[in-house]
């Protein structure tokens, strides 16, 4: 295990993992009596360990411990690892990540778990590139279902990745939506301000440039210097709230059932950095996530 690759997680990605644990596990058992063939998709997929500073700030007891560094490291497991661990077994294990030294990092999991190895596909790639190969509409879906995990750092997924995914109808999605590590940190308090590049990607990521609408309204505060009359234009009025409703209700036009709150996850100063969200072609996934979102305890604080 190399030590130099990756970041560090806070206690929000014990939040967020734990979820995703939780749902693997419900959702193996639901698929364990039919005759579906299984996957699970993990488009960002890391190295399949996630690296903390330190054990301290860790609530004993959420995760088995994986391996401890002496002192200032921590490694517990990352979604692939969580996902392999997962009984009864999904048909597929699909792990997609774009550096190829992390990609590595995951190679070594099929010597960690061999009676999966054979089932574990490592691709090398962009998750958008990837994933709108396996979903492909002329890719036939009857008689398969999968789990998608999309955890990225910031603004990498594309809407028509999110649209893909539900196309297929047989997809159940987490998605770690980047609502203040991407999303609130591009808003501009005015909205000339924000680059075209950043405005470009926030129209790539919510499918549709209508955020413009949503997050500002018309000025109407003058300063001292401004006449009657003046064009004030335009300014902010998204709160991190008011991005997650946008966002669960774009995710309403893609996807069947969408858990209408899902989990946000913030850091230790409780300011909110990610929205964790869930969508699936059928309603029994969204149950089961919502009673994992309502029952999920709060460790980020
Ligand atoms: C937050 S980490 C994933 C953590 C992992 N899910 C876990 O729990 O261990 C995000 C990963 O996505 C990878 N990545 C970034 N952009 C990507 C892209 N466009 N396609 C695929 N992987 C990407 C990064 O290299 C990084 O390993």
């Amino acid at each position: 295990m190399s030590n130099s690759i990756g970041g560090f997680g806070g206690r929000w990605t014990l939040d967020k993992l734990e979820c995703v644990r939780l749902y693997l596990a419900a959702y193996a058992k639901v698929m364990m009596n039919q005759n579906f063939k299984t996957a699970y998709i993990d488009a960002f997929a890391g190295t399949g360990y996630t690296r903390f500073k330190n054990e301290k700030s860790i609530p004993a007891g959420v995760f088995e411990q994986e391996m401890a560094e002496p002192e200032a490291e921590d490694f517990r497991q990352g979604s692939a690892q969580i996902a392999l661990g997962i009984e009864p077994p999904f048909g597929k294990y699909i792990f997609i990540e774009k550096d190829r030294k992390r990609a590595h990092e995951l190679e070594k999991l099929k010597e960690k778990f061999p009676q999966r190895a054979a089932s574990i596909k490592i691709e090398v790639g962009d998750a958008n590139a990837e994933l709108a190969r396996l979903c492909d509409p002329k890719m036939k879906w009857g008689g398969r279902r999968a789990v998608l995990f999309l955890d990225p750092y910031g603004m990498q997924v594309d809407w028509s990745t999110i649209e893909g995914a539900g196309r297929t109808k047989n997809i159940d999605m987490l998605f770690l939506f980047p609502l203040g590590m991407g999303v609130m940190r591009l808003l501009r308090r005015d909205p000339v301000q924000i680059p075209p590049e950043n405005a470009q990607c926030l129209t790539k990521l919510f499918g549709t440039p209508d955020w413009q609408k949503e997050f500002y309204v018309d000025n109407d505060q003058p300063s001292i210097f401004d006449d009657p009359g003046t064009d004030l234009g335009r300014v902010k009025a998204a709160t991190p709230e008011k991005v997650a409703n946008f966002w669960l209700k774009r995710l309403g036009d893609a996807f069947e059932h969408v858990s209408p709150k899902g989990r946000v996850l913030c850091n230790s100063k409780n300011s909110p950095l990610y929205l964790l969200c869930f969508a699936a072609g059928n309603p029994k996934g969204v149950t089961i996530m919502n009673s994992i979102f309502k029952k999920s305890t709060n460790t980020t604080r």
